[in-house]
């Protein structure tokens, strides 16, 4: 075991300034949003966007999400149509995610977007994250801060576990208010297409005007929606009402289990807590994972979209 220093820092003004600095250096800074934390390094500096793809151990054909700070610095970068400014204008800043055409003149290093004509851009919610967004004046490249294929982190203390000696400065805002990834939604000439549910439900979205198809079918068109990408390392079993000898149990409203979700059976209860008891899940001695059944309606689908991904069968278990 090395002596090294805790990376966590909590949130002040002395640190929120270091984190500015080693932004402007090229460097990562683990950061909470109101999603998961992320692994914000400057989108326009190609060394700093290659060391997020290092430090995840994430594959390079996986695009990131660029944060901004203002709907004018998302302008400068995408394309926004009708349909895309009714989108931001609805639900910025907040947990939704736009992937849109990219300008030539956008300034971001090329490897943000992966080699795709599009960008994914988001403005998020969270004080500390838009505090560094202000400070640095530089859009935040910032995906999950966890090992590539491994659970979001939704405490500080998660992301040191995860990213271990590739944790950079962490600075520390509590646990996550909504406990999923943001919604990701393609803005085109041809409508506007579901890539993620998230917290902005499938619902909410409809209500804003928007016509939505669904993803789905052939072709993977957000990379990182592969089958198994939200990968515990134990097995999990889906619509569980009890527990077999070797299995955690998940709980949420009538279902008790080891420990649950929520047991009001509030769906954003639930997703605040998921990524926090998946890892308490790994963490704990039985072999197996169950999770009882969660209705798939609002916040649901969201959760049941990162539950079939936990316990789709692996491609390997190398
Ligand atoms: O809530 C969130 O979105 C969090 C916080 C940190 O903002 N970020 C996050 O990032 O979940 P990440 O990298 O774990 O997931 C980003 C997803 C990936 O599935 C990626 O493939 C997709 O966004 N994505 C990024 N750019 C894209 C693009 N141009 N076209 C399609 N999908 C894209
Ligand atoms: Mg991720």
């Amino acid at each position: 075991m090395s002596a090294r220093k805790t990376p966590i820092s909590p949130f002040n003004g002395d640190a929120l300034a270091e984190a500015a600095r080693r932004i402007l250096r090229g460097e990562l800074v683990a950061v909470p949003t109101e999603t998961v934390y992320g692994l914000a390094a400057d989108a326009t500096n190609p060394e700093a966007v290659a060391r997020i793809y290092a430090a995840k151990g994430r594959p390079s054909f996986n695009p990131l999400i660029v944060h901004v700070r203002s709907l004018v610095q998302a302008e400068w970068i995408a394309y926004f149509n009708s349909d895309a400014l009714a989108l931001a204008r609805a639900f910025w800043p907040g947990p939704l995610t736009l992937v849109l055409p990219r300008r030539a003149t956008s300034g971001l290093a090329p490897a943000v977007s992966a080699g795709l004509p599009t960008v994914a851009l988001r403005m998020p919610k969270h004080h500390i994250v838009q505090a560094l967004l202000t400070l640095a004046e530089r859009p935040l490249a910032a995906p999950s801060a966890n090992r590539s294929g491994s659970i979001s982190p939704t405490t500080a203390t998660h992301v040191a576990e995860s990213l271990g000696e590739d944790a950079p400065m962490i600075l520390d805002g509590g646990p996550t208010e909504r406990g999923v990834e943001s919604t990701i939604v393609a803005v085109g000439p041809q409508g506007a297409r579901l890539l993620r549910p998230g917290p902005i439900s499938v619902e909410q979205l409809r209500d804003a005007g928007m016509s939505l198809a669904l993803s789905g079918g052939s072709g993977i068109e957000a990379p990182g929606m592969m089958a198994s990408h939200y990968a515990p390392s134990k097995l999990v079993r889906l619509d569980a009402i009890e527990a077999a000898t070797d299995e955690w149990l998940i709980g949420f409203g009538p279902v008790e289990g080891d420990e649950s979700l929520s047991a009001k059976g509030d769906l954003a209860e639930a997703a605040a807590n998921f990524f926090a008891a998946l890892h308490r899940a790994e963490a704990a001695p039985p072999a197996r994972i169950a999770v009882a059944p969660i209705p798939d309606t609002g916040l649901g689908a969201a959760i049941n979209d990162r539950l079939r991904r936990a316990a789709a069968p692996r491609p390997e278990t190398t």
